[in-house]
């Protein structure tokens, strides 16, 4: 999907406050920032700092109190969640995967339920399926599968409906290494080759570093940093 001129900025924030009501500080305060189509950017910081809270405001989880989400040039206060949430592929620490739906069923749901062709969605899920690694494994449930596993038929599942934009939280935080490389390298090619746009908000140094990407960093709800291709040093804790 190559930009149709001008600038084609897919996530945009202006001015973004939000304070949980039982907290007594805010969980971000006057976020400003903005993500061009196609590109791909590491949210960090330490625990707490607001990493979560952003990217559930793009997927409208959370509203915010003050200042303007857009997704993609939508203002999200004005679209239903379920129609933002349609429109990317949210991946998260914890796979939420149906447990009583076979590796296949939980990568093909997606496009199901949105009332996709039944051929189409076969193909999909099968391409996906393949993509994953795990054309082998299609008919197992998320329990006879490893954590690895269950993380990348997670992303398939995010890819189903073919999403320009990927909102990842985390998604290598329950990996070990090899695995955690599974997921960067598909997540990768998916972006290379069809110009996804990926939010990916982590706490791993070894993964930002080697990339080399951009970096936005919250420290206490607030954008304390945002440089291309930057070192990080982390965040002094245990990385994953
Ligand atoms: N539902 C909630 N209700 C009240 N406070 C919340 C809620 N969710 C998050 N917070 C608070 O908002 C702040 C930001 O939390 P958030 O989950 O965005 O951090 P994070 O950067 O994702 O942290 P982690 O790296 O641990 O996932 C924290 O102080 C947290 O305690
Ligand atoms: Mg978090």
């Amino acid at each position: 999907m190559p930009p149709t001129g001008g600038i084609d900025i897919e996530i945009l924030l202006e001015h973004v406050s939000k304070r949980y009501a039982q907290a007594g500080y805010a969980a971000l305060e006057d976020v400003s920032l903005h993500i061009d189509s196609g590109s791909w950017v590491f949210l960090v910081g330490a625990s707490g700092m607001g990493k979560t809270t952003l990217l559930k405001l793009l997927y409208r989880e959370e509203l915010a109190d003050s200042g303007r989400v857009l997704v993609d040039g939508n203002d999200v206060a004005q679209m239903p969640g379920s129609r933002l949430r349609r429109s990317m592929g949210i991946i998260f620490q914890t796979f939420r995967l149906l447990e009583k739906k076979t590796a296949f069923e939980n990568i093909a749901y997606g496009a199901e339920v949105l009332a996709m062709p039944p051929d189409e969605v076969r193909k999909r899920t099968r391409e996906i399926l393949e993509l994953v690694g795990l054309a082998n494994k299609a008919g197992r449930m998320p329990g006879e599968l490893s954590g690895g596993e269950q993380q990348r038929v997670a992303i398939g599942r995010a890819l189903i409906n073919r999403p320009k934009l990927i909102v990842a939280d985390e998604p290598t935080g329950d990996l070990d290494p090899e695995n955690s490389d599974r997921v960067i390298q598909i997540l990768d090619t998916v972006h290379r080759e069809h110009n996804v746009t990926v939010l990916f908000a982590t706490h791993a140094v070894d993964i930002v570093n080697r990339l080399q990407r951009r970096v936005v960093r919250l420290e206490h709800g607030r954008v304390v940093s945002d440089a291309l291709g930057g070192y990080w040093a982390g965040n002094g804790e245990e990385t994953e």
